[in-house]
């Protein structure tokens, strides 16, 4: 399947998921239920960390960036996969601690960390802080001189590249509100003022253009640009910075017309640029970083449905309904996200059923995908939408106090569950 290799349709025409039969887990574990495929996981995460080897070289870090789907289990399997971890809050730290993950191998993100979350991270011993503004520098430094510490940081910087995405998910232009400005001066200040921090040392600089990004040019014309930057802070400060990190937003795969590019691909391109530039520029080869999130999580997930009502209304549409919806994946509501949709236990059938599937909230706009062709579903159906690893679970809620379904990882035909389903009695348990 054009998704992921790890899923296939079996004999009975069930659809399977790394050799694990969908209709068997959605008896055993309930519906709706997120599964994931290990072995997809660490594939993708093996095929950036050997791109970036062959391309670029040993001195390079893969970093996951974890807010596309933070939990114990995938902290573990990209700590065993030996990548770096993105963590944007104090909550995304604290698991990755709590599964041990290297704290040195942390980057800590973020556009208005708390003094009490950027104290943990130093208490952690997070090996950098990516400090996105002023009151972040001064804050940080202070803390860190309490604490009789020298904390590694990079810089988030706007290069000011736009890249061709959901205007929600753009970061890279000046009118961000992640980073410092290159255009008007900010960046050079925040430099210069690193500088004279005590209890900082400024080693690195950050970007992060946008996600679901497919073409590649955006990306090498921000290597272009840091590069110069680089070159300024050398030049006029005597500033060495010898990391360059370019964010993650590589695109996937959601419908079959998306095409993205291979990591090989991109990083052959991107490592280029920055060899070239480097040479022109008389800069030594920084150690290169990128941070991919959703190229890594999700096309490994798929989330199963039982389907309920389905509702013909002549001459209009035919909506399906699910026993979820925007609370488990609000990307639809959020972005009109696209997705690929399967009745998983009828995975032969013929896909031609115009269908719109909705969920199960109080509100019109809790879709998962309108007009999309599917087999001709009938109540009590297993829905399967495709590539919904990465920034499902991780953005769902609990809106009309609905559960949050169990996740399941699947490895060599055999599944665990990772994440328990929420009970009512969770849902009440902060309540008084
Ligand atoms: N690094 C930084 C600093 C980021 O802000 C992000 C994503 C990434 C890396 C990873 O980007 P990725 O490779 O996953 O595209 N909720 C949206 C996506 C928001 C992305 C936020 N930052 C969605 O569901 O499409």
């Amino acid at each position: 399947m054009f998704v992921s290799d790890f899923l296939a349709v079996d004999h009975q025409g069930h659809l399977t998921i790394e050799g694990a039969d969908t209709v068997a887990l959605a008896q055993q574990y309930g519906t709706p239920l997120y599964v994931m495929s290990e072995g997809q996981v660490r594939e993708s995460c093996r095929r950036f960390t050997s791109a970036m080897r062959d391309c670029y070289g040993e001195n390079s870090l893969v970093i996951y960036a974890s807010k596309a789907l933070n939990c114990k289990e995938m902290c573990r399997i990209i700590r065993s996969e030996g990548l770096g971890l993105d963590v944007v809050s104090g909550g995304e730290l604290y698991t990755a601690m709590a599964a041990d993950f290297p704290a040195e191998r942390i980057f800590f993100h973020g556009n208005n960390k708390t003094p009490s979350e950027l104290q943990y991270a130093l208490e952690c011993g997070v090996g950098t802080i990516v400090v996105d503004n002023m009151t972040e520098l001064e804050l940080l430094d202070s803390l860190a001189a309490a604490g009789s510490k020298v904390q590694e940081i990079m810089l988030r910087i706007k290069p000011g590249v736009e890249a061709h995405t959901h205007q929600y998910v753009m970061t890279g232009s000046i009118d961000s509100k992640f980073g410092f400005a290159l255009e008007n001066g900010e960046a050079f200040e925040a430099a210069r003022f690193a500088q004279k921090c005590k209890n900082l040392k400024l080693r690195g600089l950050h970007c992060h253009i946008g996600s679901q990004i497919f073409e590649i040019e955006p990306f090498c014309e921000t290597a272009r640009i840091m590069l110069r930057f680089m070159l300024r802070l050398k030049e006029e400060l005597g500033l060495k910075i010898d990391k360059l990190n370019l964010g993650g937003g590589f695109g996937i795969p959601y419908i079959p017309e998306h095409d993205p590019r291979q990591p090989v691909e991109f990083l052959r391109q991107v490592s280029a640029v920055v060899h070239e530039q480097c040479e022109q520029l008389g800069l030594e080869l920084p150690m290169m970083l990128i941070e991919p999130g959703r190229s890594i999580a999700a096309t490994a997930g798929i989330t199963l449905y039982t389907v309920g009502a389905v509702k013909e209304i002549q001459g209009v549409r035919t909506y399906v309904s699910v026993d979820g919806g925007m609370p488990d994946n609000p990307r639809y509501a959020l972005y009109g996200s696209e997705y690929t949709a399967i009745i998983a236990n009828r995975a032969k059938a013929p896909a031609d059923f115009k269908a719109t599937i909705a969920g199960k909230c109080c509100e019109s706009g809790d879709l998962l995908a309108e007009n999309i062709y599917i087999q001709k579903p009938v109540p009590g159906d297993l829905l399967a939408v495709l590539a919904t690893g990465a920034y499902n679970y991780s953005m769902a809620s609990n809106y009309n106090r609905i559960p949050r379904p169990a996740m399941v990882m699947v490895r060599d035909g055999s599944s665990r569950e990772i994440i328990r389903r929420e009970s009512y009695e969770d849902l009440v348990r902060n309540d008084i």
